[in-house]
């Protein structure tokens, strides 16, 4: 039988190319032949957004992008974690089961506040909301990045615990990690991330990967500039991209043309599919993914509040 997947994305921003090729891609493959969910965290981005006008757009925005990425929706329930209450509940019952000290090994916390973040309770819990999220669902993977690793882990810590302290309930869920995905470079060749400004965005204007490209940092010795070679290798088989580059040792303004030239066709498509999606259109999925989920984590619930003795 095939696994039941659940996987989220953080409204957080403009998507880019990195986040296409480590991210949406592989999950887009994923559920052309699996079922599941798919779940947009935006409570989760309320522990360090706190600009509703800005949260709004990005859950709009972001569910357009994974739309016109081509997310099927006949095997992905699409809903936003907030339309179901059900999880604020769940990860309150799990805040009661786990101590400080364990949530104090979480490396997501750790780094966001030495990085400077708040450190609200929001941020502290964030693996029991994420936990509520997939063990609601009985899921069997959560296909992730590497840096979520952990909190799948604590997903299936925290279900074991519940299990033991009231009886099995929770499916203990596998993270599905794709080792082949590598890590995209941005234009100066550090992982490309929204936060360090070296991205090309997902679905920029011609102009926009004009400048992005023309901005990728060259000064590698030698024939072949790395940093535009290894974004060209998403685009191109490197079959293809010897020729090239053999024809063109050398001339990094040609190769950086050549690049912003085959960037533009391949994501012209989606481009258009993106814009002909109303906000109408994605307010309405998120509405009908919201009612189905909610059917399902509402049934888990009635289990838990029993299990737990609030359900009389
Ligand atoms: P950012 O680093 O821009 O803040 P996020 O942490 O929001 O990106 O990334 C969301 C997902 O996109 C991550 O779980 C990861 O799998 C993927 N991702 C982000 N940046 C890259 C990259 N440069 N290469 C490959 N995958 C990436
Ligand atoms: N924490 C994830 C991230 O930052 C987003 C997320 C929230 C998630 N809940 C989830 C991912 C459940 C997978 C499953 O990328």
């Amino acid at each position: 039988m095939k696994k039941k997947l659940l996987t989220g994305l953080q409204p957080s921003g403009q998507l880019h190319v990195g986040n296409y090729f480590g991210a949406i891609k592989p999950n887009v493959e994923l559920f052309e032949d699996h079922q599941g969910l798919f779940m947009v965290a935006d409570y989760h981005a309320l522990t360090s957004l706190k600009d509703p006008t800005v949260l709004r757009k990005n859950i709009v925005e972001n569910v357009k992008d994974y739309l016109a990425a081509g997310l099927n929706l006949d095997n992905a329930i699409l809903f936003q974690s907030s339309s179901v209450q059900e999880h604020t509940e769940l990860a309150w019952i799990f805040n009661c089961l786990v101590t400080v000290p364990f949530l104090m090994q979480g490396h997501a916390y750790k780094d966001k506040v030495a990085r400077g973040l708040e450190p609200n309770v929001g941020l502290f819990t964030y693996p029991m909301l994420q936990a509520a999220d997939i063990l609601l669902y009985d899921v069997d993977v959560v296909p992730v990045g590497e840096d979520q690793r952990q909190h799948v882990e604590y997903a299936r810590e925290v279900a074991k615990k519940f299990n033991h302290t009231f009886g099995n309930t929770f499916k203990e869920p596998q993270e599905l990690i794709n080792e082949s995905v590598a890590t995209v470079p941005g234009t100066d060749g550090e992982k490309m991330s929204k936060s360090y400004g070296n991205t090309i965005p997902l679905f920029a204007t011609r102009e926009e990967i004009q400048k992005a490209v023309m901005s990728i940092v060259t000064d590698s010795v030698g024939d072949v500039p790395e940093n535009v070679y290894a974004i060209h290798k998403l685009y191109k088989s490197e079959d293809e991209l010897i020729t090239l580059y053999e024809e063109k040792k050398g001339k990094y303004k040609d190769l950086k043309d050549a690049l912003v030239e085959d960037i533009d066709t391949y994501i012209a498509p989606m481009r258009e599919r993106r814009a002909s999606i109303t906000d109408e259109e994605v307010k309405k999925i998120l509405k009908a993914g919201g009612e189905k989920a909610r059917e399902i984590a509402g049934k888990k619930m009635e289990e838990v509040r029993k299990k737990v003795g609030v359900s009389l």
